[in-house]
């Protein structure tokens, strides 16, 4: 069974004003031809989603959230809610990437929490999830990962409203790439998963790779059995890298 692929910007903290033009240049370059094959999403800095929302509002592009708060509203000083999100008209949000599990402490009950915000705004979460290389060298990784899984997809989380990155710690902004056989392993794991929580309603679950990827390598990646997207950073900044990127699944 063939998903059509999500090629998914994850900005980080990048993105001023200037880089509209990063979107307008995106909005020139893409075509029926390409969103026939491949969902495009951006997701740039809060600051910026506003303007990409409004620049993207009759194109098959979309723009999405790098995270949000579990609470709905009130006193929660520097936080932006899913209900906020999807005020800005935003069809996406990342949830748990590693770099907030890291420097936030976030933890899948809180991540849980999340997704059920997001998802009762009607945005698409994309849980990420992904072990640490001492994970992997001690083989826990299929036992961290479906304990990710299990934790934040508790509670009736709705898999018409899902996505799930797979990004290994350690192949994050370094470069390195597992084997290709490693990503498949975890991939056809992650989907196995899946359908024990959800059965057919599983099938729709896309499962994107995430960790280094780049124009070299994208569409070798892509191409793995149960690799359904990319969860692309640094490579995702620059306008040249992305089309370099996208022209390959046209
Ligand atoms: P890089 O593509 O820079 O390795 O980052 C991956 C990532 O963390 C996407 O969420």
């Amino acid at each position: 069974m063939s998903k059509k692929l999500l090629i998914a910007g994850n900005w980080k903290l990048n993105g001023e004003k200037k880089d509209i033009s990063f979107i307008k240049n995106l909005l020139k370059f893409h075509s029926k031809k390409l969103t026939k094959k491949v969902d495009i999403l951006i997701c740039p800095p809060f600051t910026l989603i506003d303007k990409f929302c409004q620049l993207t509002q009759r194109s098959n592009i979309e723009i999405g959230g790098q995270d949000c708060s579990e609470n709905e509203t009130g006193a929660y000083t520097g936080e932006v809610s899913a209900n906020m999100l999807n005020d800005l008209n935003a069809t996406y949000c990342i949830v748990g990437h590693s770099e907030r599990r890291l420097y936030h402490n976030e933890n899948n009950n809180l991540l849980n929490k999340k997704i059920l915000n997001i998802q009762k705004n009607n945005i698409k979460a994309i849980l990420c999830i992904g072990e640490s290389l001492s994970d992997r060298k001690q083989s826990k990784t299929l036992r961290v990962l479906g304990n990710q899984l299990k934790g934040a997809l508790k509670n009736n989380i709705n898999p018409n409203l899902l996505e799930i990155a797979y990004e290994p710690i350690w192949a994050i902004g370094t470069g390195l790439v597992p084997e290709y056989s490693d990503i498949e392993e975890v991939h056809d794991y992650i989907s196995k998963k899946l359908e024990d929580f959800y059965g057919k309603r599983s099938k729709k679950i896309r499962i994107l790779y995430g960790g280094s990827v780049n124009a070299k390598n994208v569409f070798s990646i892509l191409s793995l059995n149960n690799v359904n997207g990319a969860l692309i950073g640094g490579a995702s900044l620059k306008i040249k890298d992305m089309k370099s990127i996208l022209k390959q699944f046209i």
